[in-house]
């Protein structure tokens, strides 16, 4: 197997195998904790710089209630702005995608905005005071940061790091991908919704002790290398290595088949799909002909969109999109058969007969996400639910208390 070049955690010898407890799964007033203190100041991936090349090109993402518009400007810069009018507060841009003119014009009544989200001026300015001062009324900011061409965004700051620091053990592979290049691949933005508790999507996803059996065609394609690798930050990278061996179900075989070695690629990274892991709630994939990624979007509680995009290579081959398609077959059915255990996962945390995880040490990823949930939700680690109304409390108290 190759030597992999990241600075990985140790399994301890002896760890506390139970996973969080199953209230934490159904409760309202956790969730809503989990919208403030978790998703809303945590880096959330929007997009690649490449999804909008052109000035007044946008895109929007929603989550738990916050809305963004990421858009470049006409001066070639990618800004992200709430989407949310400053006059009465109505999405400025309608759908996933598109592109605008010159200016945007909110289909309330008619604000006009430049590129750059300065507002142009109001319609009927007449109707307004005389000394109403436009540059008071533009759209609100967002933190966005890029990384190799990725976007990101932050609803408010917390308490990750710059992405160049925070992702500093993944500059190289991402630099060697070369992903500042890649272009949206047609047809493809997922999005399913799933009826479970968003954690129950990340615990399955965070481990691949389940691969063997769960996923026969993950298995066959790289299942005998496969390795979870922790990293400090929230970090994890998974890593399978194909090729080793003669393959027996059709897709694989077809993969294989169509795979064009990638001389420019490096050795590690040659016959391997690798996966680089964001917390709380993303995950960045690679295989030599195609880039995606994929994240949970909570709902509510019981419901979690699965979300993503998926990239192509701009000197894709023949060969490398017959590759990247039977990837993409891969990938779907492997998502099909993960969906499942999520649900079944997910019910599990209702039943009184319910105890605890016992997790295997291939299983430390869903320990490690676990610890950085109670490490900002202190609370999580409580075995008994805290009654409703009492959880943000409690909550606020184990902060209070937990060493400095
Ligand atoms: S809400 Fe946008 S113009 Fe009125
Ligand atoms: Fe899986």
């Amino acid at each position: 197997m190759t030597k992999l070049p990241y600075p990985t955690l140790p399994v301890p010898n002896r760890w506390d195998r139970r996973g969080l407890p199953g209230w934490t799964y159904h409760s309202p007033e956790l969730f809503e904790l989990e919208r403030s203190e978790l998703f809303l100041i945590h880096w959330q991936i929007v997009g690649h710089e490449n999804d909008i090349p052109a000035p007044g090109d946008w895109l929007t993402f929603d989550m738990l209630g916050e809305r963004a518009l990421i858009m470049r400007g006409r001066d070639g810069i990618v800004r992200a702005f709430h989407n949310l009018c400053r006059h009465r507060g109505a999405r400025v841009v309608d759908g996933a995608q598109g592109h605008c003119k010159g200016a945007l014009v909110c289909p309330f009544h008619g604000w006009v905005y430049n590129l750059d989200g300065s507002l142009r001026g109001p319609s009927r300015p007449e109707s307004f005071d005389d000394d109403m001062d436009r540059s008071e009324f533009g759209l609100k900011p967002i933190e966005l940061q890029n990384f190799h061409g990725f976007l990101l965004i932050r609803f408010k700051p917390g308490p990750q790091p710059d992405l160049a620091e925070l992702f500093a053990p993944y500059d190289a592979d991402f630099a060697a991908y070369r992903a500042d290049e890649i272009l949206p691949a047609s047809g493809w933005t997922g999005a399913t919704e799933l009826s479970v508790n968003w954690k129950s999507v990340r615990d399955v996803d965070n481990e691949g002790y389940h691969v063997a059996m769960a996923h026969p065609a993950l298995q066959d394609l790289y299942g005998r290398t496969y390795r979870d690798l922790q990293l400090a930050g929230g970090l994890s990278i998974s890593h399978g290595e194909f090729g080793d061996a003669p393959a027996r179900r059709w897709s694989v075989k077809e993969y294989l088949k169509h795979h064009e070695p990638q001389d420019w690629l490096p050795p590690h990274l040659k016959n391997s799909w690798t996966y680089y892991g964001l917390f709380p709630n993303a995950v960045f994939a690679f295989t030599p002909e195609s880039i995606q990624y994929y994240q949970e979007i909570p709902l509510d509680t019981g419901t979690t969109a699965l979300t993503g995009r998926i990239y192509r290579r701009p000197d894709e081959t023949r060969r490398m999109r017959i590759a990247r398609y039977l990837a993409y077959r891969i990938d779907r059915e492997t998502s099909e058969e993960d969906q499942q255990l999520s649900i079944w996962s997910n019910e599990s945390m209702a039943s009184d007969a319910f105890d605890a995880f016992h997790l295997s040490d291939l299983e430390y990823g869903v320990r490690c996400h676990h610890d950085g949930l109670r490490e900002v939700l202190p609370v999580m680690a409580l075995e008994e639910a805290p009654p409703e109304g009492r959880v943000g409390a409690e909550n606020a108290r184990l902060l209070e208390d937990k060493p400095k």
